[in-house]
């Protein structure tokens, strides 16, 4: 999002800085070619000035119909040498490039959106740290591992109690031992903080409860929460947040894990 804003923020910058040069050489041509007195005046007078002037500037020869120029008009029309793009130039080149600048705009957004940051923010295949790190971590504390980059909870993962083996797929055919959640709340999306005292993740909006596995307990959420891909390599823990993985149904819970105390919502 930050890069998108960025971008967007040069992209306004380089159009600006066209536009100025664009209407800054269009004047030039004006100023260049304005009697001596004009030019000591402020600009916003020379401007009406220059206006009057060209308002009953005796037609060119390109203007005059039949195009035979002084010998068909009368006078001869007074010629300015323009060292700058006309005013309809001008014209067709701001279009042309607010045109481009909205395509760009448009087409950085997108990709943005869509595509995986491949330099390893969310969207991309990360390294969590070692697995025994985050074992210590979730057993020393009583807590998940938190992991900002992938907007992941680690939780422990035992297969021993996962009869079915719903989560084989997800926990690397069962040798994980641990699994990742997605932290955001599948009802309406706010982040789902851990309650010490139930042991269950308790979401503050609208009281969707899950339990340490992520299985939904109640609430209005129509799922347990999302989750992603875990492997690991040498003990190193990989998670796939570029896939994201749709919660398990209300009724086909895991775990049963009771709260452990008062509940926090
Ligand atoms: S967003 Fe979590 S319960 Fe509504």
């Amino acid at each position: 999002m930050m890069t998108a804003l960025v971008l967007a923020t040069a992209a306004a910058g380089l159009l600006a800085l066209a536009f100025w040069w664009i209407r800054r050489s269009h004047m030039a041509a004006y100023v260049v070619a304005a009697p001596r007195e004009l030019r000591s005046m402020p600009a916003c007078d020379v401007g009406q000035q220059l206006l009057m002037a060209s308002a009953t500037e005796a037609p060119t020869a390109a203007d005059t119909p039949g195009g035979a120029g002084p010998q068909a008009g009368g006078a001869p029309a007074r010629r300015q040498k323009r060292r700058g793009p006309t005013r309809r130039q001008f014209l067709r080149n701001m279009q042309g490039i607010a045109f481009l600048g909205t395509i760009t705009g448009f087409a950085v957004a997108s990709l943005t959106f869509l595509w995986p940051d491949l330099r390893g923010g969310f969207g991309a295949r990360l390294s969590a740290g070692s697995e025994e790190e985050l074992l210590g971590y979730i057993r020393t504390n009583r807590e998940p591992f938190e992991f900002p980059a992938g907007r992941t909870y680690f939780v422990e993962y035992q297969a021993d109690l996962d009869r079915e083996g719903q989560y084989d797929q997800l926990t690397d055919g069962g040798q994980a031992r641990v699994m990742a959640l997605y932290w955001r709340c599948v009802h309406l999306g706010c982040k789902v903080p851990w309650c010490q005292s139930s042991q269950w993740l308790e979401c503050p909006c609208h009281g969707s409860r899950y339990n340490r596995w992520g299985e939904w307990q109640g609430g209005p959420a129509p799922r347990g929460l999302d989750r992603f891909q875990v492997e690991v390599v040498n003990g190193e823990v990989f998670v796939d947040t570029g896939q994201l993985i749709t919660g398990p149904s209300r009724q086909t819970p895991a775990l049963d894990q009771p709260p452990e105390g008062p509940t926090c919502t």
